[in-house]
Formats: structure tokens, C-alpha cells, sequence
């Protein structure tokens, strides 16, 4: 159990070990604003509790025959947040001075899904890392001006030093010249860091010339060993002959 701050985070790791090992979560979190309950399987969300949809959300794709968490594991999700709160509330009374730990995101990177074609649906994808408390809120621009749709963002991710990663998507097609950015904004950062993306058609990479260096240098090599060799005889010879 991890205590930092105003957020309460009790994350539960089960290892399973067959042919490869996996890694089960399940995380309950919650802050006075925020609150986060999640299955997840090898880094990837199986299922989440989306509180302002009041609703569960199952975001894999219906061909992996994602297993079901049941109707009531939204309800049981609210009862494990309203739990996590109050605890909140007993360790803020019971230890006085919380620690202000908090940690502005190290990295931030953004780049596409698929690799880029013009007039080709993609996603961009902003993926956050190191960061302490969650979330992030991650907000997006297209040349210049904010654009919500087709973006979304999954749950906060714990990382195995206890802070957390957040993707961003949004859902974009490739026109030459557009300039997309995603805004990170956290509570450790006093001003946002802010990652660009430019579209632009790749240059044809030159053709790289057949390098000849290699080649000769290796002939001259086995041109001089010949001639050692040569040279090596000749003496022999030599020395026999004057013996
Ligand atoms: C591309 O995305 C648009 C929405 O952004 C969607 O309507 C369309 O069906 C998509 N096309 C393909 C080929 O996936
Ligand atoms: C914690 O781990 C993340 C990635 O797993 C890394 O980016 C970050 O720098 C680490 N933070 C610290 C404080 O070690």
C-alpha cells in the first residue's frame, strides 16, 4: 500500500505463472476529485469503472472474447471507491502531516499508432510516464485549435516505482502539412508540457550507394596475404636452395 498526498492507492498484484509469466491487477484508487477501479492483464485495461458515465467499461476489442466482469461490478466498484475514501479520510486524521510527494511526469512522447499515410485513418497516440499523483489531463490540438473528438484516455496505470502512465488517443487522418500537439497538464508541473506533431510525407530516403570500401580493402587484404605467402615460399626456397 502506497500513501502519498491526497491520493490512496491500493493496488493488488497476482502473478500467474504457465508458459510465460502474466501480470493480473487490479487497482482502487481515490483522491476527494478522483477515483479509479481497474482489472488489467499485462499492461492492458480489461475492465474499468468510468464514474462519470456511471458506468463499466470494457475497452478490448470483441475478437479477443474479453471475459465478462459481470452487471454488478459497476456497483461493487462504487462500494470499493466510497471504501477507499473513507480510509482516506482515517489515514488523513490519523497521520497529520500527509507527505507532499508529488512527481511531474518524466516523459512524454507522442507518435502515431500505424505508421503514417496521407488520407489514411490513424491514431495519435500521447503517452505519459512518472508521474505522482493521477491523473493527468491530457488535451489535444489540431493546427492550433482544440479538437475532443475521437480522443479518449485510459486509466491511470501504476508503475512498478509507484508512480503511474496515462495514454492519450485521438483518432486523426493524415493531411499534409497539419500540426497536431497533445497538452500534458499535472499537478507537479506549473506550466504544461506540451508535445508536437507535424505531418509530413516522408522524404524518399536516398539510396544508400553500393559501398565499395569494404570490399576492396578486403581484396587488398588477400591481395598482401598472397603475396606474404608468396614471399614466404620464395624465402623457403631460397633458404633450401643455399643450404
Ligand atoms: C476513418 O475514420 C472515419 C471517422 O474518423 C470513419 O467514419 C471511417 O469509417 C474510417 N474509415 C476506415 C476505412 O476505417
Ligand atoms: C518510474 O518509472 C517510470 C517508467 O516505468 C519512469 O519513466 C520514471 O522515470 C520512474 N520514476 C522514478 C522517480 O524513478
Amino acid at each position: 500500500m502506497k500513501m502519498k498526498e491526497l491520493l490512496l492507492f491500493l493496488s493488488c498484484v497476482v502473478c500467474v505463472s504457465a508458459d510465460a509469466l502474466h501480470t493480473d491487477i487490479h487497482v482502487i484508487g481515490c483522491s476527494d476529485f478522483n477515483g479509479e477501479v481497474m482489472f488489467g492483464l499485462d499492461r492492458e485495461e480489461l475492465w474499468y469503472a468510468d464514474f462519470e458515465k456511471q458506468m463499466g467499461v470494457s475497452p478490448q476489442p470483441s475478437f479477443i472474447d474479453p471475459i465478462s466482469f459481470g452487471a454488478g461490478a459497476y456497483k461493487t466498484a462504487v462500494s470499493n471507491l466510497n471504501t477507499c475514501r473513507q480510509n482516506l479520510q482515517i489515514t488523513r486524521e490519523g497521520i497529520k502531516d500527509f507527505p507532499p510527494l508529488r512527481d511531474a511526469p518524466s516523459g512524454v512522447m507522442i507518435y502515431t499508432r500505424d505508421e503514417m499515410e496521407l488520407r489514411v485513418n490513424n491514431t495519435l497516440i500521447c503517452h505519459v510516464t512518472g508521474f505522482y499523483p493521477a491523473p493527468v489531463k491530457v488535451s489535444w490540438t489540431k493546427n492550433g485549435r482544440i479538437t475532443t473528438e475521437g480522443s479518449s484516455i485510459n486509466t491511470p496505470y501504476p508503475n512498478k516505482n509507484g508512480t503511474f502512465t496515462q495514454i492519450a488517443r485521438l483518432k486523426f487522418i493524415p493531411q499534409q502539412g497539419d500540426v497536431y500537439s497533445c497538452t500534458v497538464e499535472h499537478l507537479a508541473l506549473t506550466k504544461p508540457l506540451i508535445k508536437i506533431y507535424n505531418v509530413e510525407t516522408p522524404e524518399t530516403p536516398e539510396k544508400p550507394k553500393p559501398s565499395v570500401g569494404p570490399a576492396v580493402f578486403c581484396g587488398l587484404g588477400v591481395i598482401i596475404g598472397l603475396l606474404s605467402a608468396a614471399g614466404g615460399t620464395f624465402f623457403i626456397l631460397k633458404a633450401n636452395k643455399s643450404i
